[in-house]
C-alpha cells in the first residue's frame, strides 16, 4: 500500500469504527434472560438483529475488535433452537404484535420464523482467524454444525443438495424480480408486493411454520441460486474449520460437510445452470419450474472454486458488458437487459430491483479473484469504495450515478473495509 492508500484506509477504518459504535446495541433481554451485544443494520430503519447482516458485521468487527466480533456471533447464537434453527430477525427490545407486518410473522413475538442466506461459517472463520483461532472454533463449532445440519435436514426435502426458502425475504433479496411471475406481481409498487407476500406469510403461519406442511402446500418454495451458492461456500468453509479444530470425531464431520457441499454445487450446475441462455435460474415449487435469470444471484456462482471456466468466462463478460451488469457503479442487482431493471429504487421499500449493494459486490469481487480475474475484481472494489466515499454507508446505490438510497448508516456497507485491502 502506498502512503496515500494507507491514509485512506485509516480514514475508512475510523469511519467504520464510528459507525459500529453508533449502531451498537447492548443490554439485557428479560424474555430470554440473556445479555445482547450486536450491531444493528441501521439505527433508523433496522434497529434489531438480522441474521446475515450480523454475520457481515462480525466479519467487519474482526478487523478492529475481536471481543465485539465474538459477542456479535454469541448474541446471534443465543436463541438458536434446539433443532439448530436460527431466526432471521431477533427483536431484542420490542416484542412484535401478532398482527404486525408480514415480515415479523413468527411463532414468537421476539423472533421471526424465517431463515436468511446461511453465511454463518464464513463469519466464524473470520472471527477465529483474526482472533482466538482453534480455541474459539472449539467453542462455537457445535452450534454452527447444528445450524447447517438443520438446513440439510429441514430445508432440503427432495435431497438434491439445494435448500429451499419458503418466503421471498428468506433470500435476503426481498423483492428480486426473479420471483415476480411466481408471486403474480410486477412493477415497483410496495403495496403490490405486500399484497403478494401476505398470503404466503399467512399460509406459513397457519402451517405453524412447519417446513413439511409448507412444502406439502407448495405455495412459495424456491431453490434460490444465491442462497445455495452461499450454502455451498459455507459448507466448504465449515468442513475446513471442523478439520482445523481437530477434535476427535470431527474428521467424519468434515468429510460429511464436503460431501454435502459437493452435492449442492453439482445440483447448481446441473439443475440451475441453463446452457441455452447461459444463466443460472432458481427453481420454483415441486415441479421445479425455472425462474427468470438476469439478476445478481446468477453472478454469485463465481464465488465457487469448482465452477467450470466457461461459466466463469461468461460471468466475467456479463460483468464487463455496459449493457448487462457493467454499469458505472456496479454490480447492479438486476441486469440492464431486464425490463424490471431500475438503476435507483422507485417505490421506497422495494429492494433488489437494480441498485448496487456492497454485500454482493464483496462476494463477486472475491469470486473474480479466486478465478484470476484481478482487473475486474479491482474495478468492483474501487467502485464500491467510491460509492461509500461519495454517498456514505447507504443500504444500496444507484448503479449509474452512485447516489445512495435506503437506510442511512447501513452497517454491512462497511464490508468495503475488507475490499480496501484489509484482508490477509
Ligand atoms: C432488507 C434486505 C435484507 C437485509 C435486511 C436488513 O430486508 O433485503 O437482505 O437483511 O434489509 O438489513
Amino acid at each position: 500500500m502506498s502512503r496515500t492508500e494507507q491514509d485512506r484506509w485509516r480514514d475508512l477504518r475510523a469511519d467504520v469504527v464510528a459507525l459500529y459504535r453508533a449502531n451498537r446495541r447492548q443490554g439485557y433481554a428479560p424474555w430470554c434472560d440473556a445479555e445482547f451485544d450486536y450491531v444493528c443494520p441501521s439505527a433508523d430503519t433496522y434497529p434489531f438483529q438480522w441474521f446475515w447482516d450480523s454475520c457481515f458485521h462480525a466479519i467487519v468487527l474482526s478487523h478492529f475488535d475481536g471481543e465485539r466480533a465474538e459477542a456479535e456471533l454469541r448474541t446471534l447464537l443465543t436463541n438458536q433452537r434446539a433443532d439448530g434453527f436460527i431466526p432471521h430477525v431477533t427483536y431484542w427490545t420490542a416484542a412484535q404484535p401478532p398482527s404486525g407486518p408480514y415480515q415479523v410473522a413468527g411463532s414468537s413475538p421476539w423472533q421471526s420464523a424465517s431463515m436468511q442466506p446461511p453465511v454463518l461459517a464464513e463469519a466464524v472463520d473470520a472471527v477465529a482467524t483474526r482472533g482466538r483461532g482453534v480455541a474459539y472454533l472449539r467453542e462455537v463449532l457445535p452450534a454452527v454444525r447444528r445450524y447447517y445440519d438443520w438446513c440439510d435436514r429441514v430445508r432440503d426435502p427432495d435431497r438434491d443438495g439445494l435448500i429451499a426458502i419458503v418466503e421471498p425475504h428468506e433470500s435476503g433479496m426481498d423483492q428480486t424480480p426473479a420471483y415476480d411471475a411466481y408471486l403474480g406481481v410486477s412493477g415497483d409498487d410496495p403495496a403490490a408486493f405486500e399484497a403478494a407476500w401476505r398470503p404466503v406469510a399467512e399460509a406459513n403461519a397457519l402451517a405453524g411454520h412447519q417446513a413439511e406442511r409448507i412444502f406439502a402446500a407448495d405455495r412459495f418454495v424456491v431453490e434460490d441460486v444465491a442462497v445455495n451458492v452461499l450454502y455451498a461456500e459455507n459448507q466448504r468453509v465449515l468442513a475446513r474449520l471442523l478439520g482445523e479444530a481437530g477434535e476427535a470425531g470431527e474428521d467424519e464431520g468434515a468429510a460429511l460437510l464436503t460431501e454435502r457441499a459437493d452435492r449442492t454445487v453439482a445440483s447448481l450446475l446441473r439443475r440451475c445452470w441453463d446452457p441455452s441462455d447461459q444463466d443460472f435460474h432458481g427453481l420454483a415449487g415441486r415441479a421445479e419450474e425455472r425462474l427468470p435469470g438476469d439478476t445478481v444471484a446468477g453472478l454469485l456462482p463465481i464465488l465457487l472454486y469448482d465452477v467450470p471456466s466457461e461459466i466463469v468466462g461468461r460471468i466475467a463478460r456479463r460483468l464487463a458488458d455496459p449493457n448487462d451488469f457493467g454499469t458505472r457503479f456496479p454490480v447492479p442487482s438486476v441486469s440492464r437487459r431486464s425490463p424490471a431493471y431500475r438503476s435507483a429504487p422507485v417505490g421506497g421499500t422495494v429492494l433488489w430491483r437494480g441498485p448496487s449493494w456492497v454485500g454482493t459486490n464483496w462476494y463477486i469481487a472475491r469470486g473474480l479473484r479466486r478465478h484470476g480475474a484481478e482487473a475486474l475484481a479491482t474495478r468492483i472494489e474501487t467502485a464500491s469504495l467510491e460509492l461509500v466515499r461519495r454517498s456514505g454507508f447507504r443500504e444500496h446505490y444507484d448503479a449509474e450515478t452512485g447516489h445512495g438510497y435506503g437506510a442511512r448508516g447501513f452497517s454491512w456497507s462497511a464490508l468495503v473495509l475488507e475490499m480496501a485491502g484489509a484482508s490477509p
